[in-house]
């Protein structure tokens, strides 16, 4: 892409949205990035350790669903570009409290189209400019039986709190192109893994408790499948679909790789009994492994089909399931202070003394 742009990236600080900001500042030195994150516990200023403040890159503490602070931004920074990765993720947590994800990926994803729609931010006719990218997940397909795959056409079938409020906001989002002009694309995703994933996600905290000799819990019987994709490798595909994708349009983003559960958990412990040898008690690490009751509604399974971007697009993932969790396992050994300062809380007393004043500001 040779133009440059204003990119107002929601969602910055967590897993997914601190990858692709790196990867816009590695590659894209010229555009304007703005990250506006709520630093919710799934944020942390560490995920963007290096990346200092200055013409390229600003960051923002503040609510998407706090509409005057998103409008104020659009008329201050005159953005074109919006990815919009912000959200409530964790499937688990919407189960237990759904409040939140309704609040944050419902109300917030309007308040973004709301503010995008009042600054006139519509298709003007020249292609690949300006863009409203919406990220959202698989899960807003519901749940697969033995064969066959999800694509763009297949109906929505959300069964978790989490995956109906996704479908919720796309649904907006779709519909904000089709009355307003607005151009919108939706990418939808299967289960990332990689650097800087929050230690609740499976693969994060499988390694966590691995480690440090804890019980594994694998939910039911270990059996579900998800289609795991490295998260550098989603991240090219959502720049693939700022350069070259249509507004009005979905694409599907997965890796082919369709993984159970128990054969993820059990590649962990290999790896870690390879890397530091076995655990503490003389027994391979798969000992650890402990089935618990099963996720209330869990889907059994996920598998993307992801031929439109492949063909349309010219995407596809470049690291294999084997390359991807040894580089995500060699980075989470040498980031264990990453994980212990989230486990013990204190990345929350970092960004909360950096951001005190903005807190009180922007934080309704
Ligand atoms: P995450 O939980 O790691 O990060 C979410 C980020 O959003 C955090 O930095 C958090 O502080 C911020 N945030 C939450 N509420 C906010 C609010 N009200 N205002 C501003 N910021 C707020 O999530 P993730 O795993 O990086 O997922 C990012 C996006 O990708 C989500 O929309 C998710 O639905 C989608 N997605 C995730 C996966 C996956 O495997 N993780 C797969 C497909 C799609
Ligand atoms: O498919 C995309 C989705 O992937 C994203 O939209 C979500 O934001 C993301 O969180 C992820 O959802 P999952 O529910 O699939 O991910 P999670 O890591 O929570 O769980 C992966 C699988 O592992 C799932 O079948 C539940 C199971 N599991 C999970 C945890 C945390 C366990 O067996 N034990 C656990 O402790």
């Amino acid at each position: 892409m040779k133009n440059k742009r204003k990119v107002l990236v929601t969602g910055g600080c967590g897993f997914i949205g601190a990858n692709f900001v790196r990867l816009l500042h590695s590659r894209y030195d010229a555009w304007r990035v703005v990250n506006l994150d709520k630093l919710t516990y799934a944020g942390n200023l560490k995920n963007l350790e290096g990346i200092e403040e200055g013409n390229t890159y600003r960051f923002i503490r503040g609510d998407i669903c706090d509409s005057e602070l998103v409008a104020g931004l659009f008329a201050e920074e005159h953005f074109d570009t919006v990815v919009h990765f912000a959200a409530e993720s964790h499937v688990d947590r919407s189960i237990t409290g759904p409040g939140a994800f309704i609040r944050t990926n419902i109300e917030g994803t309007f308040s973004l189209l709301e503010a995008a729609r009042q600054a006139g931010f519509a298709d003007n006719g020249q292609g690949s400019q300006p863009c409203f990218l919406h990220i959202s997940t698989d899960e807003v397909y519901g749940s697969l039986g033995q064969s066959g795959y999800f694509t763009e056409t297949t109906p929505y079938d959300p069964r978790s709190p989490y995956s109906a409020s996704k479908a919720s906001s796309d649904h907006l989002a779709s519909a904000y192109f089709h009355t307003y002009g607005l151009p919108v694309r939706i990418t939808n995703c299967s289960n990332n893994y990689g650097p800087y994933q929050f230690p609740e996600k499976l693969i994060p905290l499988i390694f966590n408790n691995a480690l440090h000799n804890k019980t594994l819990p694998v939910y039911g019987d270990g059996r579900n499948i998800r289609d795991w994709l490295y998260v550098q490798d989603h991240c090219e595909a959502l720049v693939e679909v700022l350069e070259k994708g249509r507004n009005g349009q979905c694409y599907n983003i997965g890796g082919n790789n369709e993984k159970q559960n128990l054969e993820v958990v059990t590649l962990i412990c290999d790896l870690l009994d390879k890397k530091l040898g076995l655990a503490p008690s003389g027994q391979p690490r798969r000992s650890l492994i402990t089935f618990v009751p099963d996720r209330l509604g869990h889907d059994r399974r996920y598998a993307i089909d992801p031929t439109k971007i492949r063909e349309q697009l010219g995407w596809q993932p470049r690291v294999t399931f084997a390359e991807g969790m040894e580089k995500t396992v060699d980075w989470y050994l040498a980031n264990r202070p990453w994980v212990s300062d989230i486990v013990n809380g204190s990345y929350q007393k970092y960004y909360a003394e950096m951001y005190n004043n903005i807190l009180n500001t922007h934080i309704k």
